[in-house]
């Protein structure tokens, strides 16, 4: 990790406030606000996608625009709670491409990953959850420090040097891009025998 200005939070809710204020890499400059991790504080189960959206930019919640309609209708019928869990991603700020009147998505650099592991390693620590379960191959990667193929790896569960355990598995936004919608149901289908899991 970085050296950081930052001093060490206790809570979540600290945590929150420390990040509100990030500078760490320069996507603060363009995004409306830091999106920051939430839910429960006891969560055992953490979840965590690559970074906010559009809609999670505007609203500053994670996992709140079409990927996150996708992730709780997941959530719902694999019988967890959202409630229960908490919900975060590995960059904290959106980084897009204007286009016209849209925002179009960019995927973060490893630069960019790296400079926000530090928010995502305190939230690991603060919440000493059960289970991490990494949405797609950025947060794997954040996770893991490694380079991570989902596709192949998909359905283990790594254990990190400090013991904690990591699922793997896709990206929501990954159904969002099948055209077929058979090819779409299925991979849906495995998706929510992934959470199952
Ligand atoms: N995709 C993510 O990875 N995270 C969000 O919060 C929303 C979409």
């Amino acid at each position: 990790l970085e050296p950081s200005p930052e001093t060490e939070a206790h809570s979540i809710d600290a945590l929150r406030q420390q990040a509100s204020q990030c500078r760490r890499c320069p996507l603060w400059s363009e995004a409306t606000q830091t999106v920051f991790g939430e839910g429960s504080d006891n969560a055992e189960l953490v979840f965590v996608g690559e970074q906010p959206g559009d809609q999670e930019d505007l609203q500053g919640r994670p996992f709140v625009g079409p990927a996150g309609k996708i992730f709780d209708a997941v959530l719902g019928e694999a019988g967890i709670e959202r409630t229960a869990v908490y919900v975060t991603n590995a960059v904290k700020h959106f980084k897009f491409e204007p286009r016209g009147k849209r925002r179009i998505h960019s995927k973060p650099n490893a630069g960019e990953v790296q400079a926000c592991r530090w928010w995502l390693a305190q939230e690991v620590t603060l919440l000493k959850p059960k289970l991490m379960v990494a949405l797609g191959a950025t947060a794997a990667q954040s996770l893991l420090e490694a380079p991570v193929a989902i596709t192949k790896q998909r359905g283990q569960t790594i254990k990190r040097d400090d013991g904690l355990a990591v699922f793997l598995t896709i990206h929501p936004s990954y159904i969002l891009r099948i055209r077929d919608p058979q090819e779409a149901a299925a991979e849906r289908a495995r998706f929510v025998a992934d959470i199952r899991t």
